[in-house]
């Protein structure tokens, strides 16, 4: 009897320790934040801030900065999304996306037998598709820029010149494809060298091609002798991008996805990229029931949420793409009717096999790694902007003339309809290769209101887990009642239509919840994913000061004032 109570009181010592434990709370200013993958590059868009520059000048310096000192994800050869919303509440998007090259071709990726070469698509020139980091940067420069682009681009020729000193996850990162970065490029590089942790890399030939991006404008990447060092390393690779590719490169203006979800606005990228279609649909799926009720990471809470990303990725995969190539029925596919129908089939007694949800029924009338940062200025104006390489280090080609690496976005194409790219999504006719046509992304740079006001900006990389990991810390903040740093800190799960399983964060969900969800008939998958993306975000606190979540699973870091 002694040993049972004795048992009761340390259950209940464990459980007070449990419920008093403090939630963190991130960097908290009253005026300004820029979250961004590494100190640097926030450190360098919090001084455009503070000399006067608003949201946009900062995104710029960033951006520059993050190409020098995450070379993982951060670019010049890759592509990406802006999602802005100005202080009177006008809203708006910059795809920058890469586009397939001229030359490119639907079967590009497949052998003579009709099988897909994933490899191709993967690593080195040929699956390049064509830059638009450089391209975008001017396009927001153009519209919105307060500073002198040379002002903006500075501070990342400088930090290249004086170097970046290696952390401990980038040294372990650089470990992990330094084999495969060799076999595309030789061993006569600079990320053939080892490097180990607080060793400064210095980047000098990125400098000078930041340096001629400052004197020429967008021109001394698109045209010139940059660019012909880009035609030529590609061609030489068997790569199929030409001077004229570049040349005709254009980032587009788009109208954001905008949709409710009870009483918040949530504004997030339109296709090309599937993130905003496919987090409306979910958040509409979920919408009727009472989430907060369930608790965070309850049984019912992750079914839920499971079964409305299991039919939005079943959407996903067949409706979507460039939308200057196929239509896509937008409006239907986020509208209340057509995803309650959706969910009719849902109940919380099973799990419902993906094999057993296709694409709806639309009919489409004739007329288809990453890194985030989000920053919040002092007149009130937000960015959350996500950009990509696609790959760690995208294609592994490595330019050692112009200083970066070159993405490998063309495996966001569906080589061919119903077989997996690398972040297992299986694509259809929607998302197939054509000349000059965006692949399909699931970057979700998305801002979120609350009775007409900034709440929250948001975003992370992860591929295919973009969109849930958005999801689950903007339902944390909401439905869950936390700050930002503890929204951010939580471990997430993610589904995915194909294939049929949860995937889980280890150490981060609790035996019971696990075995519960089994007998469901889910498939729970801990081991294939060790963490589901790496989310910066902002919360506006109703004191008026802001909040920084910086994810802690990178080296991600919170800077303002
Ligand atoms: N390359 C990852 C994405 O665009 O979603």
């Amino acid at each position: 009897m002694k040993k049972i109570y004795l048992l009761f009181l340390l259950s209940l010592i464990i459980l007070s320790c449990k419920t008093t434990k403090e939630a963190e709370i991130g960097l908290v200013k009253d005026n300004a934040l820029v979250v961004s993958a590494r100190v640097e590059a926030s450190k360098i868009g919090a001084d455009i801030l503070q000399q006067g520059g608003n949201a946009f000048d900062a995104m710029i310096a960033t951006k520059f900065a993050l190409a020098v000192s995450f070379p993982f994800a951060g670019n010049l050869g890759g592509g990406g999304f802006l999602v802005y919303r100005m202080n009177d509440g006008t809203t708006g998007t910059l795809d920058f996306r890469e586009k397939a090259p001229l030359a490119a071709t639907k079967n590009m990726y497949l052998d003579s037998m009709g099988e897909v070469l994933p490899e191709k698509s993967r690593v080195g020139a040929l699956a390049v598709g064509v830059p638009g980091s450089v391209a975008g940067l001017f396009a927001i420069h153009e519209k919105f820029g307060s500073m002198p682009m040379e002002k903006l681009i500075q501070p990342a020729i400088d930090l290249a010149k004086h170097g970046v000193v290696v952390t401990e996850k980038q040294a372990r990162r650089i470990k992990s494809y330094q084999d495969l970065i060799i076999e595309v490029n030789g061993d006569s590089i600079l990320f053939s060298n080892t490097f180990e942790k607080n060793d400064t890399i210095k980047y000098k030939a990125l400098a000078k091609t930041l340096e001629a991006i400052k004197e020429r404008g967008k021109d001394g990447f698109y045209k010139g002798e940059v660019a012909q060092k880009i035609v030529d390393i590609i061609q030489k690779n068997g790569g199929l991008i030409t001077l004229e590719d570049l040349e005709k490169y254009e980032a587009v203006w788009r109208d954001p996805i905008v949709f409710d979800y009870k009483d918040l606005k949530v504004i997030s990228m339109a296709p090309p990229s599937s993130g905003g279609v496919t987090l409306a649909q979910i958040m509409k799926m979920i919408e009727p029931y009472n989430l907060a009720e369930f608790k965070h990471n309850s049984v019912k809470a992750i079914q839920l949420i499971t079964e409305a990303e299991r039919r939005a990725y079943a959407d996903r995969n067949y409706f979507l793409g460039d939308p200057d190539f196929s239509q896509i029925p937008e409006n239907v596919l986020i509208s209340s009717d057509y995803l309650n129908e959706r969910m009719s089939s849902f109940s919380f007694d099973q799990a419902t096999p993906s094999s057993e949800v296709s694409h709806g029924e639309v009919e489409i009338v004739e007329s288809d790694q990453t890194t985030h940062f989000s920053i919040v200025d002092q007149f009130g104006n937000a960015v959350s902007v996500t950009t990509t390489l696609n790959g760690a280090y995208g294609s592994k080609l490595f330019s050692e003339e112009l200083g970066f690496f070159f993405n490998n976005e063309m495996d966001d194409f569906s080589a061919k309809p119903g077989i997996p790219n690398m972040f297992g999504l299986t694509g259809a006719e929607a998302n197939s290769i054509a000349p000059e046509k965006r692949m399909l992304s699931s970057m979700t740079p998305t801002i979120v209101e609350k009775n007409g006001k900034l709440l929250m900006v948001v975003g992370t990389p992860g591929g295919a887990t973009i969109i849930t990991s958005v999801l689950q810390t903007i339902l944390n903040v909401y439905e869950f009642d936390m700050g930002m740093q503890e929204a951010v800190n939580q471990p997430r799960f993610h589904h995915q239509w194909l294939p049929d399983e949860i995937r889980i964060e280890p150490n981060g969900f609790d035996m019971e919840t696990i075995s519960t969800l089994k007998n469901l008939g889910y498939e729970i998958n801990e081991s294939n994913s060790r963490i589901i993306g790496i989310v910066d975000a902002i919360l506006m606190l109703p004191d008026g000061k802001m909040e920084a979540g910086a994810d802690k699973r990178g080296d991600d870091t919170a800077v303002g004032f």
